[in-house]
């Protein structure tokens, strides 16, 4: 026996599925469109007055335990009472507090079952296994849109805590059709449904209205994908009474005074550059679309993302590989097999990295 044996049959069997995140190491000096992030860091100005923002934090003590500020800043631009929101170490760790709060199988019931459109963000699957919760997938449309009788079912047949909607989706880039998340959430009534606005910014879709008219319904937003994803500040609206029971299961200092302080300034003070990014990212997207329609061969599905769902007329696995080698890296989804394996997801960057990656991608195909 191994002096480390003793912890194998403590783990929880659901990790041996699981492989740790480890990104794709980068190759110095290459773009990067693997990510969704913005290409875009914040001006010289905006990082001198975040600085002196930071400069005031009180570093020996504790941060606050519920972000008021920050929490309060939220609430006001969203239109909701503070008390609705749970905040976290970016959407990632809401969605692990969410599902861990739901965890208790129904009655009756072994596990905890999560519902989810297959392709999706893979850490609902991840975070569900981590935690003891069985996760199922149900496949989108051809248009990947939700496919409604065959959600219909999943929901009979598993009986879900929760469901994770993202509109637009990770990684196709489209809207779900407002009717069929309005179809979930009402065959779903005692189901939390989480709609992922994490790409709403690009989209201008929000999703207040159903959350206004389900009491089941919950949206997840972050800052990472306009401009800020290295600070992890993410949170979920949760319908009232909701989220006081899930603040109860949230490690109270999870997010830390930097990053408190951080994001208040970036979505008060800084707004209005944030706010150009996204617009300059959009507009991007725009001029870059019929351009990459244009290459002989490609699929390119409407995206109301920062990023476009690709297939190539082959293997999507040795198409990105080229281009890596060409300094381009883009996010491969070939190891998924099946139709998967001709797709590709390419994040929206600069107009000098767009422009990189089209030459990249015409002689990589
Ligand atoms: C749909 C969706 N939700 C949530 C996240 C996680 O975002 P965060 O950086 O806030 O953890 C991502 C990140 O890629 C995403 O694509």
């Amino acid at each position: 026996m191994s002096p480390t044996d003793w912890f194998a049959p403590l783990l929880r069997p659901e990790l041996a599925e699981l492989t740790a995140y480890v990104p794709a190491p980068i190759p110095p000096g290459a773009i990067r469109l693997d990510a969704n992030e913005s290409p875009w860091a914040l001006s010289a100005e905006a990082r001198g007055s975040l600085a002196e923002a930071l400069a005031r934090v009180a570093l020996h003590r504790y941060p606050d335990v519920r972000a008021t500020a920050l929490r309060e800043a939220i609430a006001a631009g969203e239109g909701v009472h503070p008390d609705t929101l749970v905040l976290g170490c970016g959407s990632d760790e809401v969605i692990a507090l969410v599902l861990n709060a739901l965890s208790s199988p129904r009655a009756g019931a072994a596990h905890a079952t999560v519902l989810f459109p297959t392709p999706t963000f893979v850490m609902y699957r991840h975070t569900a296994l981590s935690l003891g919760m069985r996760p199922h997938g149900v496949p989108l449309d051809e248009r990947f849109d939700l496919a409604l009788d065959p959600l219909r079912a999943a929901l009979r047949r598993h009986r879900p805590s929760v469901v994770f909607l993202a509109s637009p989706n990770n990684p196709t880039g489209n809207l779900f059709s407002r009717d069929r998340l309005a179809a979930v959430l009402s065959d779903a009534p005692d189901t939390l449904v989480v709609l992922d606005e994490a790409y709403a910014a690009f989209s201008g879709e929000r999703y207040g209205d159903l959350a206004r008219a389900f009491p089941n319904a919950a949206r997840l937003q972050t800052v990472s994908k306009v401009g800020l994803a290295a600070l992890r500040v993410g949170w979920a609206i949760l319908p009232p009474g909701v989220a006081a029971a899930f603040e109860k299961a949230r490690q109270p200092y999870n997010l830390n005074a930097l990053s408190q302080a951080a994001a208040l300034h970036c979505l008060t003070a800084l707004r209005p550059e944030l706010d150009a990014a996204v617009q300059r990212i959009v507009a991007e997207r725009a001029r870059v679309d019929p351009l990459l329609r244009a290459i002989d061969g490609l699929d390119v599905h409407p995206t109301a993302a920062n990023f476009w769902w690709i297939a190539v007329p082959d293997d999507a696995g040795r198409v990105s590989s080229a281009m890596r080698a060409r300094g381009v890296v883009v996010r491969s989804f070939h190891a998924h097999g099946g139709a998967l394996a001709r797709r590709m997801r390419v994040t929206v960057g600069t107009p000098e990295e767009n422009d990189a990656m089209l030459s990249a991608l015409r002689a990589s195909l």
